[in-house]
């Protein structure tokens, strides 16, 4: 058996930098141009909100239009709801929209505001996100 160092290990710095989770969705094909789709995650996580504070996400909204992927976390901006009822639909009549089945609210795909709602003028929280060698890795805020 080794003899442990007398002074021990290193200290760990008092705010290490946060490490966004690296998750893998699957191949980023299967988001085709028009699709509005909500997706579990495994893990959820969790987000601070200046105005809701910390805020537990249930998984992902996906988006393709005009052939850029998008990725917002699937939280209501009205309530801390998802958008979906528990069945993954998200779209509405329109297709540049994700549309909260709560209450009605519509938001923009290029930038996730929502243009009509009890929640008008605010905004989805957009999640970082990459494509490499076609599969997508959402960056996951850690903890
Ligand atoms: S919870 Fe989405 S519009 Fe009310």
């Amino acid at each position: 058996m080794d003899e442990a160092d007398a002074s021990g290990p290193a200290a760990p710095p008092a705010n290490p930098p946060a490490i966004p989770r690296r998750v893998h969705c699957g191949p980023a094909w299967m988001v085709t141009e028009g699709a509005r789709i909500a997706v579990p995650v495994v893990p959820n996580f969790h987000f601070d909100d200046p105005d809701l504070g910390r805020v537990k996400a249930r998984g992902l909204l996906l988006a393709r239009r005009l052939g850029r992927l998008f990725v917002y976390a699937n939280v209501c901006r009205h309530i801390p709801l998802t958008l979906d009822l528990g069945d993954g639909e998200v779209a509405g009549l329109e297709s540049a929209t994700f549309l909260c089945h709560h209450h009605g609210a519509r938001f923009r795909i290029e930038d996730g505001r929502c243009i009509s709602g009890p929640c008008e003028g605010e905004s989805l929280v957009a999640i970082p996100h990459v494509v490499e060698d076609g599969e997508l890795i959402v960056l996951l805020p850690s903890g």
